[in-house]
C-alpha cells in the first residue's frame, strides 16, 4: 500500500479525493497496490465540505504531514506562494516525492524544487499546473521527448479566453464580460492574476522551461494583459481576418528565450484563433513530429483533479515498481529573457486624428524615418471632424515602434493613440 497525504481540500482537493475514491479499484490494478489518503490538511476543521470525508483524515497542522514517516506522496493543492513552497520542500527533504498544481511555486522556483528532488531522489509532478485538464507536461517529458521545441504557443488563461470571446461574439465591452464571467464562476472576484496576464505567464513559463531545458525567471516575462482591449478592436479585427487572443508566447533563441504574454492578433483561419470560451490549448512546433495542437478545458475541479490524479498514479507505480519515469533536470541550463524592445513583431494601431488633408502624410514621414514600414492601412469614413486610422505594419523593432508613436502623438492633428496590438503572422 502506498500513503498519501494531501495538502488543501478546497476544489481541485475535492476533486482529487472523489476520483480516488471513485476509481479506487482501478487506480490499484494501474499501480500495483492500493493507494490509500491517510490524511488532508486544511486550514479550517469546521468548513461544510461538498464532499463526505472521514473527519479523522482531516488535520489543521501541517508537520501531520510533512513529518509523517508514514506518507510517500505529498499531494500540495493549498495554492499560492507560502506556505505551499515551504511545505514542499520541506516533504521533499524528508523523502517525499511531490504531485503540485501550484502554477506560481513552480514557475517561481522550480529550479531549486527540482533540483532539491533530484539530490534527494524524489519526484516532482505537475501536470494539473498548466492548463488543468490538458495533457501537456508528460507529452513534453515523454511522447515529444525526441524532438528539438523551438516554438511554443498557448492560449492557457480560460477566464480571459471567454472575456475575448464574449465580447466578441455579443459584442460586449471588457466590464460587462468581465461582470458576465464573475456571475458565471469563470472569473474570480479578484481576477486581476488572470486579465493581467500573470496567470499565463507561471504556465508559459513552466512549459518553456520543460521543452526548451532552459530556466528563465518568471520575474523577466514581458506580460500585458486584456484590460485596455475596446470591442471596437475586436470588431475591427474580425473584418481584417483576425481575432483577438490573448496569446502565451515562447521562442527559443540563440541568446535567450523570446517569452511574453500579450493579447494578439492572430489569423482567423489559424486553428489558435478557433479555442472559445474556457478552452484552452497549446500549439507547438517540433523537427521530428511537426505542429502539435491539444485542447481542453483549462481549469475546474474535475478536468484539473483528472491530471492531479494521473501524476499521483504515475508517481505511486514509480515507487511501486522500483523506476523512474518523471524526468530528471539537473541539466537545464539557465537562460536569459530577450528584452521586449529587441523582439520584432508586427503591429495593429488604431489612432483617432483630425480630418483633415495632410495627416497621413505626417503619420507616414514619421513611420518611414523610424523603419516602420506598412503592410496596410484602413481609413475609416465617419462624418465627423475625429476619424479612426487604422495601420497594420509589417515587422518592426519594438523600439523603433515606439520611438515612432511617441512622435506621432504630437502631432497636432493626432488626438489619441487609440489601440497597439501585436500581429502574430507567422505562427
Ligand atoms: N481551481 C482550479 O480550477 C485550478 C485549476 C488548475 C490549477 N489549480 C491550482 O490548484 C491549487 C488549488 O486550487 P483550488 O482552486 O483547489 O484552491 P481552493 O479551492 O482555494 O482550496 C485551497 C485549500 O487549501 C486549504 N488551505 C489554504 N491555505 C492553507 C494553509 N495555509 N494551511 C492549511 N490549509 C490551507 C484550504 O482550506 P479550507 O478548505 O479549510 O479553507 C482549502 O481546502 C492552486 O495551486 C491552483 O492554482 C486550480
Amino acid at each position: 500500500m502506498l500513503k498519501l497525504g494531501i495538502l488543501g481540500l478546497g476544489t481541485v482537493g475535492s476533486g482529487v479525493v472523489k476520483i480516488l475514491e471513485k476509481n479506487a479499484e482501478n487506480i490499484k490494478n494501474k499501480v500495483g497496490t492500493e493507494v490509500k489518503i491517510i490524511k488532508i490538511l486544511v486550514n479550517n476543521l469546521d468548513k461544510e465540505r461538498d464532499i463526505e470525508i472521514d473527519k479523522n483524515l482531516l488535520t489543521d497542522n501541517a508537520e501531520d504531514i510533512i513529518n509523517n514517516p508514514e506518507i510517500d506522496i505529498v499531494v500540495e493543492l493549498i495554492g499560492g506562494e507560502q506556505p505551499a513552497y515551504d511545505y514542499i520542500m520541506r516533504s521533499i527533504e524528508n523523502g517525499k516525492s511531490i504531485v503540485t498544481a501550484n502554477k506560481l511555486v513552480i514557475a517561481k522556483y522550480g529550479k531549486r524544487i527540482f533540483r532539491k528532488a533530484d539530490e534527494n531522489d524524489a519526484q516532482v509532478c505537475y501536470e494539473g499546473s498548466v492548463a488543468g485538464g490538458l495533457p501537456i507536461i508528460r507529452p513534453l517529458q515523454n511522447s515529444l521527448a525526441a524532438n528539438r521545441i523551438e516554438k511554443i504557443y498557448g492560449i492557457l488563461n480560460g477566464t480571459t479566453n471567454y472575456i475575448l470571446t464574449d465580447m466578441s461574439k455579443n459584442k460586449k465591452d471588457f466590464d460587462e464580460s468581465l461582470k458576465n464571467a464573475q456571475d458565471l464562476g469563470f472569473a474570480e472576484a479578484d481576477p486581476s492574476s488572470d486579465i493581467d496576464g500573470h496567470d499565463a505567464a507561471y504556465k508559459i513559463t513552466i512549459l518553456s522551461s520543460l521543452a526548451f531545458e532552459r530556466f528563465v525567471d518568471v520575474r523577466d516575462v514581458y506580460v500585458e494583459g486584456i484590460r485596455e482591449i475596446k470591442s471596437t478592436d475586436l470588431e475591427l479585427a474580425h473584418e481584417m481576418g483576425y481575432v483577438i487572443k490573448l496569446l502565451a508566447i515562447a521562442k527559443n533563441g540563440n541568446d535567450g528565450v523570446d517569452i511574453r504574454v500579450h493579447p494578439a492578433f492572430i489569423p482567423e483561419d489559424h486553428p489558435i484563433a478557433m479555442i472559445n470560451g474556457t478552452y484552452n490549448c497549446v500549439y507547438l512546433h517540433g523537427d521530428a513530429v511537426g505542429q502539435v495542437m491539444s485542447t481542453a478545458r483549462g481549469a475546474g475541479q474535475m478536468p484539473t483533479g483528472s491530471a492531479v490524479t494521473a501524476d499521483i498514479i504515475q508517481v505511486a507505480k514509480d515507487i511501486n515498481y522500483n523506476q523512474r519515469e518523471v524526468q530528471r533536470m539537473d541539466s537545464f541550463l539557465e537562460s536569459n529573457v530577450t528584452k521586449i524592445d529587441e523582439i520584432e513583431n508586427s503591429f495593429y494601431l488604431r489612432l483617432e486624428v483630425e480630418d483633415k488633408p495632410g495627416v497621413m502624410a505626417h503619420i507616414a514621414k514619421i513611420f518611414g524615418d523610424n523603419n516602420v514600414s506598412l503592410a496596410s492601412v484602413l481609413q475609416k469614413q465617419k462624418d465627423n471632424p475625429v476619424v479612426p486610422l487604422v495601420f497594420i505594419t509589417h515587422h518592426v523593432k519594438e523600439k523603433d515602434l515606439e520611438k515612432s508613436l511617441n512622435e506621432i502623438k504630437e502631432l497636432d492633428d493626432v488626438i489619441e493613440i487609440k489601440s497597439v496590438i501585436r500581429v502574430e503572422n507567422d505562427i
